[in-house]
């Protein structure tokens, strides 16, 4: 008897050992591209392999995106002994040959599954084989795993997902897990030590301000995302990112829109996951994905996200508290005209409310920097006056003097 209660006690020591999330990982929001936004179910190796050379050529990679991304309807069928592999057509060359090509290139590659029985798409789910879906993802060389919510009827989210996390945990690849099950179950209040970023919202849309009704569901345009983070910047920090959704910049949006949306999610510390078409970009893409600024701003180490400050006709004022107490500052203006905008520094009291950071303009001179202008615009002795073009943005970078 004595013997039985030491070896269970032993077997749950064990278990809490295993039952955790690889932690060091996605220290800095993750960057990197996914298939979906653009491609849906139309992908194959060409456009993986395409896209990796492109990631490459672009100068994106060397931007700091990393992860090439496939999402959904890769799959082919399970075997006689229940073990996933992708789908022959589309993947001639097959899975593990094609993780070797993306990491040839020196990024890394991420794929795609569904806590339920089946994908969103309606491709095999890993439910009940979470543990050897995970056992594949490592032997192929996976680095990071979407994990989906569709077709999940009686399971509890919190639950799946951990279940997912100590497979991959017990496989001993470290991948990043990405919980994609649309902020339904608020994952920022339970996922924190079970995944490395959870999708906060349903899915973005390729429009700066609609709701797309598909009958059961909506996606929503860019401000409508960005409106519904509200109340969550407190949850989030390093290793553990709030995920508005993939980008569309480079998607048909007009470039003010891109740059506005791009800005955002580096002001949110969102993963900068493009969603577009990388083999066929227009150079303005190109300049807003790779500005090196903004990315600077969204990969800071202190991995803050901004808050908003103030709204006034039209403009939002989104703060960033930044390492070495330098700052960012966004406004957007929301408004489909010109503002104006008077800054008196010496009238403003920024202070982090979550956090409590503070910025101090009384002892304090902060030269700065407007950044999508390449300008330098003094410091805060004097007023900024600054006018913001109409549904865009003006970025500034605020560090010590
Ligand atoms: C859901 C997700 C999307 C995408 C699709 C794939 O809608 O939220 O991001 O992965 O499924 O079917």
């Amino acid at each position: 008897m004595k013997n039985i209660f030491l070896l269970l006690l032993i077997l749950m020591s064990i278990n809490i050992v295993l039952a955790q999330k690889f932690e060091d990982l996605a220290q800095t929001p993750p960057m990197g591209w996914n298939s979906w936004n653009k491609f849906a179910c139309n992908v194959d190796e060409d456009l993986i392999k395409q896209t990796a050379d492109a990631m490459v050529s672009s100068g994106m990679k060397d931007a700091g995106y990393e992860y090439i991304i496939i999402d959904d309807c890769w799959h082919g069928e399970r075997d006689e002994k229940g073990f996933i592999s992708a789908n022959k057509e589309r993947f001639p060359s097959g899975m593990k040959a094609l993780v070797d090509y993306v990491h040839s290139k020196g990024l890394k590659f991420g794929i795609y599954s569904d806590a339920g029985w089946q994908t969103c798409g309606g491709k095999p789910g890993s439910r009940g084989r979470e543990f050897q879906d995970a056992q594949t993802y490592a032997k192929w060389g996976v680095d990071y795993l979407k994990y989906d919510w569709c077709n999940t009827e009686g399971l509890k989210a919190e639950g799946a997902y951990l279940t997912m996390r100590d497979a991959l945990y017990e496989a001993g690849r470290p991948i990043v897990l990405s919980i994609c099950e649309w902020g339904q179950n608020k994952p920022w209040k339970w996922a924190e030590d079970v995944g490395h970023l959870w999708r906060t919202t349903g899915d973005i849309y390729n429009c700066w301000d609609c709701e797309e009704d598909h009958g059961t569901w909506s996606s929503f345009g860019v401000l409508r995302i960005l409106d519904m983070q509200e109340g969550l910047r407190k949850y989030a920090g390093p290793g553990h990112w709030n995920d508005p959704d993939m980008m569309e910049v480079g998607n048909g949006m007009k470039v003010n829109h891109d740059r506005a949306h791009f800005t955002m999610w580096a002001m949110l510390a969102a993963p900068l996951i493009a969603g577009n078409d990388l083999s066929n970009m227009t150079q303005e893409t190109i300049d807003i994905l790779t500005k090196k600024e903004i990315i600077a701003i969204s990969q800071d180490a202190l991995g803050i996200q901004a808050f908003k400050y103030q709204t006034k006709d039209g403009v939002e004022t989104w703060i960033k508290p930044l390492s070495n107490g330098d700052w960012a500052i966004t406004f957007l203006n929301r408004s489909k005209n010109e503002q104006k905008l008077n800054m008196k520094w010496e009238e403003q009291e920024i202070i982090d409310p979550d956090f409590g950071y503070k910025m101090n303009l009384a002892s304090q001179v902060y030269k700065i920097q407007n950044i999508w202008k390449e300008a330098n615009l003094k410091d805060t002795q004097k007023p900024l006056k600054i006018s913001i073009p109409a549904e865009d943005v003006v970025t500034l970078l605020l560090t010590k003097n």
